[in-house]
Protein backbone atom coordinates (compact mmCIF):
# COMPACT_ATOMS: atom_id res chain seq x y z
CA UNK A 1 0.00 0.00 0.00
CA UNK A 2 1.60 3.16 -0.80
CA UNK A 3 1.08 5.79 1.72
CA UNK A 4 -0.53 9.08 2.16
CA UNK A 5 -0.89 12.52 3.50
CA UNK A 6 -3.27 14.49 3.85
CA UNK A 7 -3.27 18.36 5.01
CA UNK A 8 -5.39 20.98 4.94
CA UNK A 9 -4.31 24.68 3.04
CA UNK A 10 -6.61 27.03 4.57
CA UNK A 11 -5.18 29.84 3.12
CA UNK A 12 -1.97 30.95 0.43
CA UNK A 13 0.63 30.45 2.96
CA UNK A 14 -0.59 26.87 4.10
CA UNK A 15 0.81 25.95 0.49
CA UNK A 16 3.63 28.31 0.57
CA UNK A 17 4.60 26.40 4.08
CA UNK A 18 4.08 22.66 2.16
CA UNK A 19 6.17 23.77 -0.80
CA UNK A 20 9.04 25.00 1.78
CA UNK A 21 8.73 21.95 3.54
CA UNK A 22 9.43 19.65 0.74
CA UNK A 23 12.17 21.68 -0.52
CA UNK A 24 14.81 19.82 1.68
CA UNK A 25 13.34 16.55 1.14
CA UNK A 26 14.17 16.79 -3.01
CA UNK A 27 16.83 14.29 -3.77
CA UNK A 28 18.22 14.17 -7.67
CA UNK A 29 16.20 12.60 -9.86
CA UNK A 30 13.01 12.83 -7.44
CA UNK A 31 10.12 13.26 -9.75
CA UNK A 32 7.04 14.56 -8.35
CA UNK A 33 3.34 15.15 -10.45
CA UNK A 34 1.13 17.44 -9.51
CA UNK A 35 -2.54 17.21 -9.90
CA UNK A 36 -6.00 19.40 -9.84
CA UNK A 37 -7.61 21.61 -11.46
CA UNK A 38 -6.82 25.04 -13.10
CA UNK A 39 -6.00 27.91 -9.84
CA UNK A 40 -5.41 24.96 -7.30
CA UNK A 41 -2.52 25.93 -6.41
CA UNK A 42 0.08 23.62 -8.22
CA UNK A 43 2.51 26.37 -9.58
CA UNK A 44 2.19 28.03 -6.01
CA UNK A 45 3.77 25.30 -4.31
CA UNK A 46 6.25 24.73 -6.89
CA UNK A 47 7.20 28.41 -6.83
CA UNK A 48 7.60 27.95 -2.96
CA UNK A 49 9.63 25.37 -3.47
CA UNK A 50 11.80 26.98 -5.44
CA UNK A 51 12.02 30.28 -3.15
CA UNK A 52 12.82 27.96 -0.28
CA UNK A 53 15.68 26.46 -2.21
CA UNK A 54 16.93 29.98 -2.73
CA UNK A 55 16.01 30.71 -6.58
CA UNK A 56 15.64 34.44 -6.85
CA UNK A 57 14.68 34.65 -10.16
CA UNK A 58 11.31 34.95 -11.77
CA UNK A 59 9.77 31.70 -11.69
CA UNK A 60 6.97 31.73 -14.19
CA UNK A 61 4.33 29.00 -14.74
CA UNK A 62 5.49 26.69 -17.84
CA UNK A 63 2.30 26.53 -19.22
CA UNK A 64 3.39 28.19 -22.66
CA UNK A 65 6.96 26.84 -22.51
CA UNK A 66 6.29 23.33 -21.49
CA UNK A 67 9.22 23.34 -19.21
CA UNK A 68 11.24 25.88 -16.88
CA UNK A 69 14.90 24.54 -15.69
CA UNK A 70 16.40 26.03 -12.80
CA UNK A 71 19.25 25.57 -10.41
CA UNK A 72 18.70 25.84 -7.12
CA UNK A 73 19.63 23.82 -3.74
CA UNK A 74 21.88 22.70 -5.35
CA UNK A 75 20.03 20.56 -7.56
CA UNK A 76 18.58 20.74 -11.35
CA UNK A 77 15.01 21.09 -11.23
CA UNK A 78 12.85 20.99 -14.38
CA UNK A 79 9.62 22.42 -13.80
CA UNK A 80 6.91 20.94 -16.49
CA UNK A 81 3.59 22.16 -17.32
CA UNK A 82 1.67 19.41 -19.91
CA UNK A 83 -1.78 21.62 -19.92
CA UNK A 84 -1.02 22.50 -23.38
CA UNK A 85 -0.51 19.05 -24.86
CA UNK A 86 -3.21 17.93 -27.13
CA UNK A 87 -2.28 14.54 -27.45
CA UNK A 88 0.03 12.57 -25.20
CA UNK A 89 1.94 12.01 -28.89
CA UNK A 90 3.37 15.59 -28.55
CA UNK A 91 5.03 15.10 -25.20
CA UNK A 92 7.44 12.27 -27.27
CA UNK A 93 7.90 15.14 -29.89
CA UNK A 94 8.72 17.45 -27.58
CA UNK A 95 12.15 15.95 -26.44
CA UNK A 96 11.65 17.00 -22.72
CA UNK A 97 11.36 13.36 -21.80
CA UNK A 98 15.42 13.86 -21.82
CA UNK A 99 14.74 15.52 -18.18
CA UNK A 100 13.44 11.90 -17.16
CA UNK A 101 15.46 9.21 -15.51
CA UNK A 102 18.43 11.32 -14.81
CA UNK A 103 19.54 13.10 -11.86
CA UNK A 104 16.99 16.63 -12.67
CA UNK A 105 14.44 16.84 -10.50
CA UNK A 106 11.10 16.91 -12.12
CA UNK A 107 7.92 18.58 -11.31
CA UNK A 108 5.36 17.82 -13.07
CA UNK A 109 2.07 19.45 -13.32
CA UNK A 110 -1.31 17.91 -15.78
CA UNK A 111 0.98 14.91 -15.79
CA UNK A 112 -2.20 13.54 -17.76
CA UNK A 113 -1.95 15.12 -20.62
CA UNK A 114 1.64 12.65 -21.44
CA UNK A 115 -0.93 9.58 -20.29
CA UNK A 116 1.36 6.40 -19.96
CA UNK A 117 3.99 8.23 -22.21
CA UNK A 118 5.60 9.66 -18.20
CA UNK A 119 6.72 6.80 -15.89
CA UNK A 120 5.34 6.78 -13.07
CA UNK A 121 6.63 9.18 -10.67
CA UNK A 122 7.99 9.20 -6.85
CA UNK A 123 5.44 11.19 -5.37
CA UNK A 124 2.05 12.58 -6.34
CA UNK A 125 0.37 15.36 -5.04
CA UNK A 126 -3.52 16.01 -5.85
CA UNK A 127 -4.48 19.69 -4.66
CA UNK A 128 -8.46 19.94 -4.48
CA UNK A 129 -10.64 23.20 -3.30
CA UNK A 130 -12.03 22.93 0.04
CA UNK A 131 -13.92 25.26 1.19
CA UNK A 132 -12.21 28.63 0.52
CA UNK A 133 -8.80 26.78 1.02
CA UNK A 134 -7.24 24.08 -0.60
CA UNK A 135 -6.63 20.19 0.70
CA UNK A 136 -3.65 18.36 -0.52
CA UNK A 137 -3.09 14.55 -0.69
CA UNK A 138 0.46 13.17 -1.19
CA UNK A 139 0.75 9.82 -2.48
CA UNK A 140 4.16 7.77 -2.56
CA UNK A 141 4.62 5.51 -5.35
CA UNK A 142 8.12 4.19 -4.10
CA UNK A 143 10.76 4.18 -1.89
CA UNK A 144 12.02 7.55 -2.20
CA UNK A 145 8.54 9.30 -2.22
CA UNK A 146 7.84 7.35 0.87
CA UNK A 147 11.25 8.65 2.83
CA UNK A 148 9.17 12.23 1.46
CA UNK A 149 5.34 11.48 3.23
CA UNK A 150 6.96 10.26 6.03
CA UNK A 151 9.67 13.43 6.38
CA UNK A 152 6.71 15.49 6.31
CA UNK A 153 4.57 13.58 8.05
CA UNK A 154 6.95 14.16 11.14
CA UNK A 155 5.56 14.42 14.62
CA UNK A 156 2.88 16.98 13.50
CA UNK A 157 -0.16 16.44 15.60
CA UNK A 158 -2.61 18.31 12.68
CA UNK A 159 -1.70 15.62 10.27
CA UNK A 160 -4.42 13.40 9.16
CA UNK A 161 -2.85 10.61 8.30
CA UNK A 162 -2.78 6.79 6.98
CA UNK A 163 -0.88 3.95 5.43
N1 LIG B 1 -4.37 26.94 0.15
C1 LIG B 1 -4.91 27.90 -0.63
N2 LIG B 1 -6.08 28.48 -0.32
C2 LIG B 1 -6.61 29.43 -1.11
N3 LIG B 1 -6.03 29.90 -2.25
C3 LIG B 1 -4.85 29.34 -2.60
C4 LIG B 1 -4.24 28.34 -1.82
N4 LIG B 1 -3.07 27.99 -2.43
C5 LIG B 1 -2.99 28.74 -3.54
N5 LIG B 1 -4.05 29.56 -3.65
C6 LIG B 1 -4.36 30.50 -4.73
O1 LIG B 1 -4.89 29.75 -5.80
C7 LIG B 1 -4.32 30.16 -7.02
C8 LIG B 1 -3.54 29.00 -7.55
O2 LIG B 1 -2.99 29.34 -8.77
P1 LIG B 1 -1.88 28.42 -9.40
O3 LIG B 1 -0.85 28.07 -8.39
O4 LIG B 1 -1.42 29.08 -10.64
O5 LIG B 1 -2.73 27.10 -9.73
P2 LIG B 1 -2.43 25.92 -10.77
O6 LIG B 1 -0.97 25.93 -11.09
O7 LIG B 1 -2.85 24.68 -10.04
O8 LIG B 1 -3.30 26.18 -11.96
C9 LIG B 1 -3.46 31.36 -6.73
O9 LIG B 1 -4.25 32.52 -6.94
C10 LIG B 1 -3.13 31.21 -5.26
O10 LIG B 1 -2.97 32.43 -4.59
MG1 LIG C 1 0.01 25.88 -12.93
Amino acid sequence: MPSTLTRTLAGEAATVELGAALAPLLVPGLSIHLSGDLGAGKTTLVRALLRALGERGRVRSPTFTLVEPYCAGGLEIAHLDLYRLQDPAEWAESGFDEYLGGRTVTLIEWPERAAALLPPPDLRVLLELDGGGRRATLTAQGPAGERVVEALRGPRADDHAST
